[in-house]
């Protein structure tokens, strides 16, 4: 028997497609202006299942322009994303390109998870009723059903005991972890990051990358757009450095950090580097930068 075969069309196209190790994201040329302004310029990117791909680049580059292209939370002008192998945002019919309706939309990301940098957590609910939400509105879980998975996430990002809590009541560190609860908890196949510690002290920096190394560690294939550049260095499999709208450099991170002959990110990482330095030799030396 053909397990595949028997299984229904969406489910056997991406299973089909993760058979043949195709990227489980893949962009080609891909373009989008606003107005005037061609802010994403001939974008290609492949992500492959289990991959951690890390987007740097300087402000207003289109890092999140690509990442809200790839959740479909933006349109797109030009170009192909296709998520397991089928393409977001249009239908193809006899050759022609339409675009497509919002429950077309809809399944094709259905397996696409995203973080944003303001974790829009409900005020009105606990923790837990924030992770439950979608699992009833949008997944249909009974409600028993939905507790226990949005419990199980809650413990997999360690705050299981603040289920009860209201976001109010959370620090921020934890908000954005109940945050990645609530976008685990619907079962992606892909997690977007958008600048995910960004908003935070810098104290609560750690815990939230903490649990972003354990979901890398666990084979989560994540796009994480980010200034925290230990944590691309240490995590990524590759790095990419994204300039006025394209990508200008991708590799290792060794190779992207250390090896880096390309002009505008060589600036790009003397600027944080000169940002983040804070004594001259060490620090017993007197003199701060
Ligand atoms: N909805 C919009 N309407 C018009 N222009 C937009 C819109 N969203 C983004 N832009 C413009 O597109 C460009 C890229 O924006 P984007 O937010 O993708 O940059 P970014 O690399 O994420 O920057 P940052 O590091 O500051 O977050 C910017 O010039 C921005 O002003
Ligand atoms: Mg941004």
């Amino acid at each position: 028997m053909n397990a595949i075969a028997d299984m229904p069309s969406s489910a056997s196209n991406a299973a089909a497609h993760a058979q043949r190790g195709a990227p489980l994201i893949d962009v080609r040329d891909l373009r989008k202006r606003f107005g005037e302004v061609e802010v994403l310029r001939g974008v290609d990117l492949q992500i492959a299942r289990s991959e951690v791909v890390c987007i740097i680049g300087p402000s207003g580059s289109g890092k999140s322009t690509l990442l809200r292209c790839l959740a479909a939370l933006e349109t797109y002008d030009q170009g192909d994303v296709r998520i397991e192998g089928e393409l977001l945002g249009y239908s193809e019919r006899n050759g022609k390109r339409v675009r497509a309706s919002q429950g077309e939309i809809n399944r094709v990301r259905r397996n696409v998870g995203m973080v944003f940098q303001q974790f829009n957590l409900w005020p009105h609910m606990t923790a837990l009723g924030n992770v439950m939400e979608a699992l009833l509105r949008v997944q249909r879980l009974p409600h028993a059903e939905a507790r226990r998975r949005a419990n199980e996430m809650l413990e997999t990002v360690g705050l299981s005991h603040k289920g009860d809590a209201y976001p109010a009541k959370l620090s921020g560190g934890q908000q954005q972890r109940v945050a990645i609860a609530r976008a685990l908890a619907m079962e992606p196949h892909i997690m977007l990051f958008d600048e995910p510690t960004s908003a935070l002290d810098p104290e609560l920096v750690g815990e939230v990358l903490q649990v972003m190394k354990q979901l890398a560690r666990d084979g989560m294939t994540m796009a994480v757009v980010t200034h925290e550049m230990g944590f691309a260095a240490q995590v990524a499999d590759k790095v990419m450095f994204i300039d006025e709208g394209r990508i200008a450099v991708q590799g290792k991170p060794r190779e992207v950090f250390h090896d880096a002959g390309q002009p505008r990110l060589r600036q790009f990482l003397q600027n944080y580097f000169d940002r983040n330095a804070f004594w001259a030799r060490g620090p017993d030396d007197e003199a701060p930068l």
